[in-house]
């Protein structure tokens, strides 16, 4: 007699419970507690994300659904609204290593090598695919670039509407990237924090009743798609967690988390806690960077700001995840820092010429403040690192287009080879 296990088909979810006072509620399209207004967060059956082996996951499509019984939605792959993102690579990356003083394994995980090349990719297509199980029929956002791209791609592929809003001033490599996928693309004149302001007063009107805002009405489902990336990290590793992570922040939502994807890995039993802990460090850049100086000011109360500098992707003043990044950065004993724009330049380039990775703004700002935890002592050099780099060089090309061109112009000749001393 042979005995098969069939992935599981129900949502190990539980509830929605709030992060601030611990209320709960019933699994639906809301994001604000009803009794404090605190942000809400999906809670799982313990049992039922038990019941996952590391046989099923390895055993699972090569995508973040290898991971859909530790997700809220996805377990039927008919019910998918997605590109299958994910399993994006984890680079060896000793050469960057040696340059920011590193003594110890560093790896870059890759997301730029999504479909819409970000990371994104997982977030959207956990929270669509939520969103349809809910009855939601048209798909929106509101976004500072690259939500916007990954929206309108799953739109397209889904043959649903769109809608998505971003501030009028992006970088036309996140522009063009949206609007050829179709749908209704609205430039706003304003910051991030007024587009979704907006999106907050739009999901409230009868009209877009029909209508799931990703990181919106929809925002719990959707932040849990974040933590594939912690899932897969660990996999890749052989089922280890990193002793140190240095990621990236706009609302702080994904910092918090890979730190749960971890919490969780070891809580059901699929990795063993490592002996010293894992650290987290967040990442912004000098031109909005109100989480990790509230951090270096001792305190969890985030001043808003109003951002400027070229990594518009992380450019949300006002972070909604900001106190929880707080927390775990403190809990875990890592750090926060930020890097300015000609940091965030030269971090791209050195990103590139040690890795052969070409990130954007945000993957500049990452591997920046890795440099700059390590000479400051906050990052131990003996321990091994991961730093995520969350999207992609060809979208924000102007970010070093000045800085960066043919080493030689010549003639098509060898005297012109020559003149410019290529023959020696
Ligand atoms: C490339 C990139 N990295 C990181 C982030 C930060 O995400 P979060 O808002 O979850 O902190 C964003 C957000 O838009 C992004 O576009
Ligand atoms: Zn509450």
């Amino acid at each position: 007699m042979t005995s098969t296990v069939d992935a599981p088909t129900h949502s190990p979810a539980r509830a929605l419970v709030c992060r601030g006072c611990g209320a709960e509620f019933p699994l639906a399209a809301q994001h604000a507690c009803f009794e404090c207004f605190g942000p809400l967060e999906v809670a799982y059956h313990q049992a039922a994300l038990a019941l996952v082996t590391r046989a099923d996951i390895e055993s699972g499509p090569q995508n973040i659904w290898r991971y859909a019984g530790l997700l809220p939605a996805g377990q039927d792959a008919a019910t998918r609204v997605t590109l299958d993102p994910g399993l994006t690579p984890l680079i060896s990356a000793p050469a960057l290593a040696a340059a920011v003083g590193l003594d110890a394994p560093l790896w870059v995980k890759d997301d730029s090598a999504n479909p819409t090349h970000s990371f994104k990719d997982r977030v959207v297509s956990v929270a669509l695919t939520a969103a349809r199980g809910l009855g939601f029929t048209r798909f929106a956002c509101a976004s500072t670039g690259n939500l916007a791209n990954s929206v309108a791609a799953h739109a397209a592929r889904a043959g649903a509407p769109s809608v998505v809003f971003i501030p009028s001033d992006l970088e036309p490599g996140k522009i063009v990237t949206t609007a050829v996928y179709g749908g209704e693309l609205v430039a706003i004149d304003g910051s991030y924090d007024d587009v979704n302001r907006l999106c907050g007063e739009l999901v409230e009107t009868d009209e877009f009743e029909d209508t799931a805002f990703v990181n919106v009405n929809v925002r719990p489902f959707y932040a849990e798609g974040s933590k594939t990336l912690g899932f897969e990290v660990a996999e890749q590793l052989g089922w280890r967690i990193p002793a140190q992570v240095v990621i990236p922040m706009a609302s702080g939502e994904l910092l918090t988390k890979i730190d749960k994807a971890f919490s969780e890995l070891v809580e059901i039993g699929l990795v063993e806690a490592p002996a010293e802990g894992w650290k987290v460090f967040g990442a912004q850049s000098a031109g909005c960077n109100p989480i990790a100086v509230a951090l270096h000011k001792g305190t969890d109360q985030i001043v808003p700001v109003k951002p400027t500098g070229i990594a518009k992707s992380l450019n949300i003043g006002d972070p909604a995840a900001g106190v929880y990044a707080i927390e775990a950065v403190q809990r875990t004993g890592g750090w926060m820092d930020y890097a300015d724009d000609d940091e965030i330049r030269e971090g791209i380039q050195l990103l590139a010429r040690t890795t052969g990775v070409f990130a954007e703004t945000a993957g500049g700002v990452t591997v920046a403040v890795l440099k700059k935890l390590l000479a400051s002592g906050k990052l131990d050099p003996a321990r091994e690192t991961v730093v995520f780099n969350t999207g992609e060089g060809l979208k924000t090309l102007d970010a070093v287009a000045d800085q960066v061109g043919p080493s030689h112009r010549i003639k098509p000749s060898l005297r012109g080879a020559r003149d410019a001393g290529l023959l020696g």
